[in-house]
């Protein structure tokens, strides 16, 4: 089954790299340096162990820039991008 990870941060690359081992994942962000280093299996978080998951586990995860590859065919749509926050409106 193909998912869709939205935004490669915290969040999207933990459920990316967890679901990869199970399904076929394409993460979608839209920063290039972050698509380009977890295509290398680098990770671009500070995280021991998603840099040791990324080195070392058989994931079938690819990293893209480009949201039609990502989208396409896709069965479920998992979305990690910031938060669009208004501290005015809606104050802490
Ligand atoms: N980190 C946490 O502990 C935590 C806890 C609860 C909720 N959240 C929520 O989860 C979401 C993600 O948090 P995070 O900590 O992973 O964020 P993050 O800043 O670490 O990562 C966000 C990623 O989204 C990418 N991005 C931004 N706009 C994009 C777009 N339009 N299309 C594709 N990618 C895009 C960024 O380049 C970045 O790689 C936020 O809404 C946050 O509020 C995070």
């Amino acid at each position: 089954m193909k998912i869709a990870v939205v935004g490669l941060g915290y969040v999207g690359l933990s459920n990316a790299v967890l679901l990869a081992q199970h399904h076929s994942v394409v993460a979608l962000d839209v920063n290039a340096q972050r698509v380009a280093a977890v295509n290398r299996r680098e990770c671009p978080i500070e995280d021991d162990q998603m840099q040791q998951f990324l080195a070392q586990k058989p994931l079938d995860l690819q990293a893209t820039t480009d949201a039609a590859l990502a989208y396409q065919g896709a069965r479920f749509v998992v979305v990690a991008t910031p938060t669009n926050y208004d501290s005015v409106t809606k104050p802490v």
